[in-house]
């Protein structure tokens, strides 16, 4: 299935983005747990090169955990301080602030050396959806970081202290990820990132259906009490729209609905915990191990 849809605006970011990374001490990368190489956009690896980095695996919650703990050992032998966490349901503050605590540490003993005590600046980042607000949020406890993710949108700069030593700063741009590659932005649209209504919801519902008839073989069968799974997607589908009743008048089978009731019910996890690559597979994909890095 061909997505064929990028959004412009991305050389604005780019710039509002350097322009600020001088008053920031700190990148907090958020990704997507379910997709964590897909979520990322790959021009961050150039844009923060210099920059002190940790990177949150979010919603997790909804990822497969034997999987997020392959991600986590992954970006920890890149160097990075990474976490797992679920900032919808936030539990774990201590923990991020332990994160950045370490990945600031040298910063603030420097600063300390010379008898000034530094108040570490980070700066959220991620592509849009991946949880950037909610995350500010669950530290600023009010609605006071949500902002729209409309392309070309500028977000006003929001810096909240959280501890006496550590402020948060959203991005200052809305960067897209980078659809070039098929199966990256295919993952992308899976989880709603890119909204569907620009997209052929049934053609994405029939490529769940393989991927996750693929991965998690028992899933489907389980949540919607099938025998087994089709033989191809549609008959998957064709069987999901008889159990669950969905019939148009005449008795057509409303595949359209079944398309639309998979993709939401994937995307809440109530076909369970899942994650759609592995860091083994992204290195298979990019050909050359040694070129991928994150
Ligand atoms: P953004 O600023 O990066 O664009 O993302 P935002 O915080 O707006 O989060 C996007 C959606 O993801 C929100 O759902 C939010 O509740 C959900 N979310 C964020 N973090 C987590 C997490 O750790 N676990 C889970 N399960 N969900 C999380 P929403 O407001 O319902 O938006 P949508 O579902 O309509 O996109």
């Amino acid at each position: 299935m061909d997505i064929n849809w990028y959004p412009g605006h991305m050389a604005k970011a780019r710039r509002l983005m350097q322009e600020s990374l001088k008053a920031v001490d700190l990148i907090i990368e958020i990704v997507d747990a379910r997709i964590p190489h897909s979520s990322r956009n790959p021009d961050f690896d150039d844009l923060f090169a210099n920059k002190e980095r940790v990177m949150v695996l979010n919603k997790a919650d909804l990822a497969d955990k034997a999987i997020t703990k392959l991600w986590l050992d992954h970006y920890h032998q890149a160097g990075l301080q990474t976490l797992a966490l679920d900032s919808a349901h936030p539990k774990d503050k201590k923990l991020v602030e332990g994160m950045i605590a370490r990945a600031a540490q040298e910063k603030v003993t420097r600063m300390a050396n010379r008898g000034a005590k530094k108040v570490v600046r980070a700066m959220v980042t991620g592509i849009p959806n991946v949880g950037k607000s909610t995350f500010i949020n669950m530290f600023a406890g009010t609605a006071a970081a949500k902002a729209s993710n409309r392309p070309g949108v500028t977000r006003g700069k929001q810096i909240i202290r959280i501890t006496p030593w550590l402020e948060l700063m959203d991005t200052p741009g809305v960067l897209w990820p980078k659809l070039d590659d098929p199966d990256g932005a295919l993952h992308l649209a899976l989880t709603g990132a890119i909204k569907d209504d620009i997209m052929n919801v049934y053609g994405l519902a029939r490529e769940l259906v393989a991927i996750v008839g693929q991965r998690y073989p028992d899933a489907l069968p389980q949540r919607y009490k099938l025998e087994e799974l089709g033989e191809t997607p549609d008959h998957t589908i064709q069987a999901i729209c008889k159990k669950r009743g969905f019939l148009l008048r005449g008795g057509e089978l409303d595949e359209e609905r079944a398309a639309r009731t998979l993709l939401e019910e994937y995307r809440n996890a109530k076909l369970g915990a899942m994650t759609l690559e592995t860091p083994d597979e992204i290195k298979k994909r990019s050909g050359d191990a040694e070129s991928f890095e994150l």
